[in-house]
């Protein structure tokens, strides 16, 4: 195969660039009233757990402007949920969580559902909740069953290992926090259709549920994406809910009907990334190279399966991270609580099983008194030996020791590990500290048959070039890479390739754009077609005996009845995973990197500033650089916030307290690294598109960095204690250790 990469490889602008900067991008709010347009809401449950002892609807009815108002008794089938169907969308007799949809509103205008609220009669009887992962396993509440990832016996090396440390790691969850909300606009076609504009990184969900809970074919539904103002995971499954109310109304009313989310209630209602709390126990060596390490990881499922147990299976084949483990067992569990179904968030669940590692690295250096890289470095996975994980998959190509190495020095790691321990033994004030910590992310979804995609690719009279996937644009520029693949495939100049609106009516039985593998997927199908395209132009062009222009051949293969259309497919290859015996190779490949960060903490009011962050990332060739270093960039901000200042916080009812930009604080650009550093080296990976490798979520994990540097600062005053805090580390979390601190240190002396 001879290589033309003429697009590939360079900074072609993102397809929306200049419609975001001048508004011309439409989102689903933006689009203009439709006659007789409908406002879609809902009437969600105040109570975290509640039996509904009535629902009295009467008087709401009568308001002026209300068209119509929806139970669950008005839905063909009432059942929803990604991987298992466990989820009502409309509760019958006991409200789960506080979000809850209960009664579907209708209305002619916003005071008109604002009024039938203040109307309806709902009775419920408040019942106890289970609000937290410990009375979730006190009350044995859970989501499917434990599962296991094992190998070797972790139990004996434990016993034998020269020093043991044990402790539980806790992180807190994440909003989305995506600008657009949760939106959806649906309008009736002839007969039974709809035609469904969605916010969603999943059009086929969105499409199945519809039909489904409406009791119509999925022949019947169009969904269609033209873009979404952020999702990061939040419209995987969730993007489902508001869809189906407003194809409720639009079927019922014939109406076209519009849902879109305020702000707060988006973060009210819906799931967010999920918190753990993990077990651990850890043997090592007196160098400290680990030789056992036993994970009993918990989450909070929330109150219905959603994608939990698919998050919990990426958190487990990321509990070992960078780090090779001859004997482990990890165990995971999923919670069932009475909070919103917590959900995919950008990592899926790998940031969770990373942390808690990176964690404890960081405490085996402390109790060693080593330096933390120097223990990390000896642990991490080989490039001949020392390269299988626990389930087995043999860790391919792996430049973690290169990234190490090279991270280390680019960004000087001795030198300002020096001056960080000079700093701390003479500043009253402030305390530093550094960590520089890796990522190893599996790519592929991890549930087999969601890696496959097909792509249409049709080519006009005149030359020009329409493609059509099941990729959303999410803002992440994947349309941009897939035009820039078809434009090289065709061998045409980039302006003759348009990508279209994502409709389930061109390509079907999508996977979400998800997984960080949109363009891998999509851009593999849409490269098939292309190539089929151009090989059969190829072989018009041999007949003519000399070279003709595209537009010519077009012409010519036309007359000579050629087809000038194609469907693409494609399905990750080599991919078996089998969770009975916890083996097999799950992905394609690993996207790795290393990050280093270095922090100043003030002593007396814990306020956290982040003064340098330097990232190495091994990303393949990249399809896109500029939009590449967009989602480096993107992605280590939102894992900052993760891990440093985003703190979902809620009353002991279980009633989300920090609901809105003024009390949930992601971070500004006040906020970033003053010294901020992105870079990859020059690594082909020829066994995925265009040499590419996946890039939305793994650098996220080298925010991870970030946290352990606080770790690391606290570790100078901690009076020998391990520096234990909770993630994310905001200064109040700081403050609240330096404080426990200093009073240990008092009653000592
Ligand atoms: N990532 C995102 N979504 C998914 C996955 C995954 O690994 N598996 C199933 N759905
Ligand atoms: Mo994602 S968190 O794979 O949308």
């Amino acid at each position: 195969m001879t290589e033309t990469r003429r697009y590939v490889g360079t900074d072609v602008p993102h397809d929306s660039a200049r419609g975001h900067v001048t508004g011309e991008s439409m989102y689903i709010d933006d689009l203009p009233s439709l006659p007789g347009e409908l406002v879609v809401d809902f009437f969600w449950s105040p109570y975290a757990h509640a039996r509904i002892r009535g629902i009295d609807l009467t008087e709401a009815r009568r308001v002026p402007g209300v068209v119509a108002l929806y139970t669950h008794e008005d839905l063909a089938h009432n059942e929803l949920g990604p991987i298992i169907h466990d989820e009502p969308l409309l509760p019958v007799d006991v409200c789960t969580f506080r979000g809850q949809p209960i009664v579907v509103i209708a209305a002619e205008n916003a005071a008109a559902v604002r009024a039938a609220k203040q109307a309806m009669r709902i009775d419920l009887e408040e019942l106890p909740p289970i609000l937290t992962i410990d009375d979730a396993v006190a009350a044995k509440s859970f989501i499917g069953e434990t599962r296991y990832i094992r190998r070797g016996d972790a139990e004996t090396a434990l016993a034998a290992a020269e020093h043991v440390l044990e402790g539980v790691f806790v992180n807190g969850g994440q909003d989305h926090f995506y600008l657009e909300s949760q939106a959806a606009l649906v309008y009736p076609g002839e007969h039974d259709a709809l035609i469904v504009l969605s916010s969603t990184q999943h059009p086929t969900e969105v499409q199945e549920v519809v039909a489904h809970l409406l009791g119509i074919d999925m022949s019947q539904v169009v969904v269609q994406t033209k873009r979404m103002g952020g999702a990061f995971g939040g419209k995987e499954a969730q993007a489902t809910h508001p869809a189906v109310m407003a194809a409720l109304v639009a079927r019922t009313t014939r109406r076209p009907a519009r849902i879109v989310y305020d702000k707060d209630t988006d973060m009210h209602v819906t799931g967010k990334r999920h918190a753990f709390q993990n077990r651990y126990r850890v043997g090592f060596t007196r160098t400290g190279e680990i030789t056992a390490y036993k994970v009993d990881l918990y989450s909070d499922g929330g109150a219905y399966a959603d994608l939990s147990p698919a998050v919990m299976a990426r958190a487990m084949t990321h509990a070992e991270n960078a780090y090779f483990i001859p004997d482990i067992e990890i165990r995971g569990t999923v919670c069932r609580t009475n909070m919103p179904p917590n959900t995919a968030f950008r990592g899926f669940g790998g940031p969770q099983g990373v942390a808690t590692m990176e964690n404890v690295l960081e405490e085996i250096a402390a109790y060693l008194k080593r330096d933390p890289l120097d223990v990390r470095k000896a642990n991490c996975y080989g490039v001949e030996t020392r390269n299988t994980t626990p389930y087995h998959q043999v860790v391919e190509n792996n430049t973690l020791p290169r990234l190490f190495t090279e991270l280390e020095e680019r960004c000087e790691y001795r030198e300002r590990a020096a001056a960080v321990r000079a700093f701390n033994a003479q500043s009253p004030t402030h305390l530093k500290g550094l960590a520089l910590t890796a990522v190893k992310f599996g790519i592929s979804f991890n549930t087999k048959f969601l890696n496959q995609a097909n792509a249409l690719v049709n080519v006009y009279l005149d030359g020009s070039v329409q493609v059509s996937t099941g990729a959303t644009e999410m803002g992440q520029g994947v349309n941009t890479k897939i035009r820039q693949l078809v434009a090289d495939e065709l061998r045409v100049p980039l302006q003759r390739v348009v990508v279209m609106v994502t409709s389930t009516e061109k390509n079907n039985n999508t996977s979400a754009t998800a997984a960080s593998s949109g363009a891998d997927l999509n851009g593999g199908a849409a490269v098939d077609a292309a190539r089929r395209i151009r090989a059969r132009m190829d072989e018009v062009e041999r007949k003519q005996g000399r070279p003709v222009s595209w537009e010519h051949l077009v012409k010519l293969a036309y007359q000579e009845r050629v087809p000038l259309g194609e469907r693409g497919f494609y399905a990750t290859p080599r991919l078996d995973w089998d969770w009975t015996s916890g083996r097999g190779t799950p992905f394609l490949y690993f996207t790795m990197g290393t990050g280093c960060s270095e922090v100043l903490i003030d002593r007396f009011t814990g306020e956290l500033k982040v003064l340098r962050s330097d990232v190495l990332m091994d990303i393949g060739r990249p399809i896109n650089p500029g939009i590449d270093r967009g989602q480096l960039i993107g992605a280590f901000v939102q894992g900052m916030g993760w891990v440093t200042t985003e703190d979902l916080r809620y009353t002991p009812g279980g009633e989300l307290l920090s609901h809105s930009p003024t009390t949930y604080k992601i971070p500004n650009i006040n906020d970033l690294p003053e010294a901020f550093s992105m870079n990859w080296i020059e690594q082909d990976n020829p066994i995925n598109v265009g040499g590419s490798k996946a890039v939305g979520e793994p650098p996220l994990l080298t925010a991870i960095s970030i946290w352990c540097a606080v770790k690391h600062a606290l570790g100078f005053v901690s009076n020998g204690d391990l520096a234990r805090l909770r993630l994310p580390a905001t200064n109040e979390e700081i403050l609240m250790r330096l404080t426990e601190y200093a009073k240990r240190g008092a009653a000592v002396a």
